[in-house]
């Protein structure tokens, strides 16, 4: 099969932990004859250092005409203590996401054995929780207009706007998914509150019925994000909105103990870009201290997602398994006594994994 994928790195730790992933896809490439074709493109605040503009048109381009994405992390502490930079890094991310149509991101939540002890919960409220979170990513107050200020500057104000098709669209999805796992959906809203909630609840509640065997269950946010820390083995397919996904999803990352080691898809009309949901650490940025693995399996789900390729995928997770059961792990994950990698110490004991195997 014929590969054409766009590398965007980004900033911080990005180069590093891509140039890993990208190593690792490249590896399982030659060993299932896959030709690769990959190019770099550039983002966030690189991007607006160079060109000025976080999401370049010629990296639009690029990701336009690619069948994936392999995306680091944008971010730079620089612009974020400067309330009066007009330019930001994250404008980049959004930019894409919208440009590419990109409406669903698909963020599985899994416990790895060897770190429930890495978990601010209790070993026995963590173990066995395996759920997928679904956040739709193109719509919601991140994106409604008007947004801005009064003419005195005194009141500011967001919109949130979903339309039936937005909200169709991703809780279909939603139920798809489903029905590949155990068959439960958890619609998450704050349709005590508000008009777009009841939207999204009145269009679950007319697409459930298409799909008998999954069980739906339809939750207030505040009550989710409880949930979340209280009992999170009980969610198998999670579907929100956009800013709500966004919160719930960070609280999910952090209750397995192995926030570096999730990895995220986000899927869509043009093209899909798979990327870690941990951000871009400029503190550690240059120093090969990151641990890429989540990068590594956010290539896994590019073979499965993007290109249908279930034993690529697989090869890339056993060889993230095995450095693990190996104890050839980076500092933030390495057990007490044993001798912490590098990023790319890593990398190369998985490429040459990958090539035994
Ligand atoms: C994320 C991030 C972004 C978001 C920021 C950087 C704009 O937090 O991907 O979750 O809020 O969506
Ligand atoms: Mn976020």
């Amino acid at each position: 099969m014929k590969l054409n994928i766009a590398a965007l790195p980004g900033d911080g730790i990005g180069p590093e932990i891509v140039k890993v992933a990208l190593d690792a896809t490249i590896a399982v490439c030659e060993k299932f004859s896959h030709e690769l074709s990959y190019t770099y493109g550039i983002c966030g605040a690189t991007a607006i250092d160079r060109v000025g503009n976080p999401y370049p048109e010629e990296t639009h381009e690029l990701c336009m005409k690619s069948d994936a994405v392999l995306f680091g992390a944008v971010g730079d502490p620089k612009f974020d203590h400067d309330p009066s930079a007009k330019i930001r890094p994250e404008q980049g991310l959004l930019a894409m996401r919208k440009r590419l149509g990109l409406y669903a991101n698909i963020r599985p939540v899994t416990t790895f054995e060897s770190l429930l002890h890495k978990s601010p919960l209790r070993a026995d409220l963590v173990k066995g929780a395996d759920f997928m979170c679904i956040r739709e990513l193109t719509g919601g107050m991140y994106f409604g207009r008007p947004q801005g200020r009064s003419e005195d500057g005194n009141t500011a104000y967001d919109t949130c706007v979903y339309s039936r098709e937005e909200v169709e669209r991703i809780i279909t999805l939603a139920y798809e998914y489903a029905m590949k796992r155990r068959k439960k959906v958890t619609v998450v809203d704050k349709a005590n509150v508000l008009a777009t909630s009841r939207l999204w609840r009145e269009i679950a509640k007319e697409i459930a019925p298409e799909y008998p065997e999954v069980e739906t269950e339809y939750m207030f946010v505040d009550n989710a994000a409880m949930r979340l820390i209280q009992w999170p083995a009980s969610f198998d397919v999670m579907v929100t909105e956009n800013m709500f996904g966004d919160i719930l999803t960070d609280e999910a990352s952090v209750i397995t103990g192995s926030m570096g080691l999730l990895p995220s898809a986000s899927i869509g009309t043009y093209t899909s870009v798979f990327e870690p949901i941990h951000g871009s650490w400029p503190q550690a940025a240059g120093r090969n201290i990151a641990n890429p693995l989540a990068t590594v399996l956010s290539a896994a789900m590019m073979f499965d997602y993007a290109f249908g390729l279930e034993a690529e995928a697989g090869l890339l997770r056993k060889a993230v398994d095995a450095s693990m059961d190996a104890n050839i792990r980076t500092q933030d994950i390495q057990v007490e006594g044993e001798k912490p990698y590098s990023t790319s110490g890593l990398g190369n004991w998985i490429v040459d994994y990958i090539k035994r195997a």
